[in-house]
């Protein structure tokens, strides 16, 4: 079970809060999404304030002082990727989603420092897949995973071209036939995002290997 933005049923999305409900909740890995605001990587999922913070428009127009002065709900601050890295190492997989532009080679300077024990348990995702070619030429060693949205074709070619780790479907698209086309190309696959029981009982039955969860809790 994947913790989507941490626990985002439980507590604020994306914030430390919200990754450590996700760990309590038995979360085997959680998902965060990133964006670059002055050579700062920041967790948050839109490229406004407005959803997710008491600060207002794009955040292009803040300085990354500024950004960790808001509020990202419960009084928590918009964690930093750096953050992040240090509260999931060695307790939970962490997969990196890549939101704009400029992430990836800020991404892998990040992860320079990352040992590798930690880094066999991070995955980076992204539906640009500018950004994830950036990522396999600068370090061919991180896991990739391809964000599918409508074309799984398109995906699963990229996936070849980036050697890819993994392919992630959205729950709407999921076939049988997809998952089996993946997995003969040796892709895992993991499906976002899975909230209701049925889904859940669907997934497995399809032998998908991930789901996606705003409430991450193991089910039996
Ligand atoms: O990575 C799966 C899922 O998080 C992609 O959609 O909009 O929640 O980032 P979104
Ligand atoms: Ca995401």
């Amino acid at each position: 079970m994947i913790g989507h933005r941490g626990a985002m049923a439980c507590a604020p999305e994306n914030t430390l809060l919200s990754i450590h409900k996700a760990i309590e909740l038995g979360a085997d890995w959680v998902e965060i999404d990133v964006y670059l605001v002055d050579e700062h990587l920041i967790v948050i999922h839109d490229e406004t304030l407005d959803r997710t913070t008491n600060g207002r428009g794009q955040l292009a127009n803040y300085t990354f002082k500024e950004i960790r002065t808001l509020d990202a709900g419960l009084g928590q601050k918009i964690p930093t990727l750096q953050e992040v890295l240090e509260v999931t190492a060695g307790v939970v997989g962490l997969n990196i989603e890549l939101k704009g532009n400029g992430t990836a080679k800020a991404l892998i300077s990040l992860l320079e420092k990352v040992p590798e024990i930690q880094k066999q348990n991070i995955i980076v995702s992204s539906f640009l897949m500018a950004e994830l070619t950036e990522v396999f030429s600068l370090d061919r060693r991180v896991k990739i995973g391809v964000l599918a949205a409508e074309n799984i074709q398109d995906a699963i070619a990229w996936a070849g071209k980036l050697k890819a780790f993994s392919i992630h479907l959205r729950l709407q698209n999921v076939t049988l036939e997809w998952v089996e086309r993946a997995h003969d190309l040796g892709l895992k696959v993991y499906v976002y995002t899975v909230n209701n029981l049925a889904d859940i009982r669907r997934m497995e039955q399809l032998g998908v290997d991930g789901i996606f969860s705003d409430n991450p809790v193991p089910i039996g």
